[in-house]
């Protein structure tokens, strides 16, 4: 029996006169990779911030292995296991590939050593073993997007959300760290929730998506079913 690992019970989200998650309810089943797609400003990132407790929500639960995690600290969220990278590329630009990768790695190390040696393994994963030494300023966008799922990924997350880190990249990048994504999943047991505006990318690795529209859910299913969704077509899409 398919069982969630997260699950979200009307989580309602205001920002002065804005209300940005409407008692939003839906579940993360564990071991699929959850697609999150909507319009600007449809509340997708509010949603990942309220998760990981950036910024936790105004009401509701979300139940992380059935306990509440509304109200922890984001550090406390993120030793259970859940994890997130943000919209935009947020690493350590003065510090080399390597040690960005190591800084995370020392919360699940007990020494320097080994945190460096965790650290080159993960970036190997990643296809980044080339630029080890290079800073991360130095490395171009599609480099620095995998930079960060590395990092994200010495933490060892049960899930891990992934807020649009295929933005601004060509198609044979969006292809590899859709891979990527797929063996973190498959092989590496992590459950995902990723935000993406590229639909075909999207559609390609999710099991279930969730249409975000004004901070209410349009719509949860199968990728083809919410593909041919009306209001989805609508309001995403832009097709009349
Ligand atoms: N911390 C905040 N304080 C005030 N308003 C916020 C805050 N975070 C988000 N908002 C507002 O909430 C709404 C939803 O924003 P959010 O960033 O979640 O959208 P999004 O779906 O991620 O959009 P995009 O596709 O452009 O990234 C927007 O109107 C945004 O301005
Ligand atoms: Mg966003």
């Amino acid at each position: 029996m398919s069982r969630a690992i997260l699950k979200v019970e009307n989580v309602d989200q205001r920002f002065a006169g804005l209300h940005a998650l409407k008692r939003v309810n839906f579940e993360l089943i564990e071991g699929e990779i959850l697609g999150i797609i909507g319009p600007n400003g449809a509340g997708k990132s509010t949603l990942f911030n309220a998760i990981v407790g950036t910024v936790p929500p105004v009401s509701g639960a979300i139940h992380f292995k059935g306990r509440n995690i509304v109200g922890m600290p984001t550090h406390q969220i993120a030793q259970l296991g859940v994890a997130k990278t943000s919209q935009t590329v947020q690493v350590f630009d003065e510090m080399t590939a390597l040690d960005n990768v190591a800084v995370a790695a020392l919360l699940n190390s007990a020494t320097v050593a080994a945190a460096r040696s965790a650290a080159r393994e993960e970036l190997e994963f990643w296809g980044l073993e080339g630029h080890a030494d290079t800073l991360a300023q130095d490395l171009p966008l599609a480099q620095r997007s995998l930079l960060e799922l590395a990092r994200a990924m010495m933490l060892h997350p049960q899930v891990l959300l992934v807020d649009e880190v295929m933005a601004g990249l060509n198609e044979v990048e969006v292809d590899d760290i859709l891979d990527k994504l797929v063996r973190i999943n498959r092989d590496r047991g992590v459950s995902l929730m990723v935000i993406e505006h590229n639909m075909r990318a999207l559609m390609k690795i999710s099991s279930q998506i969730l249409a975000l529209d004004y901070g209410a859910i349009l719509t949860l299913g199968k990728p083809e079913e919410v593909s041919r969704h009306k209001q989805v077509i609508e309001a995403y899409l832009g097709v009349e």
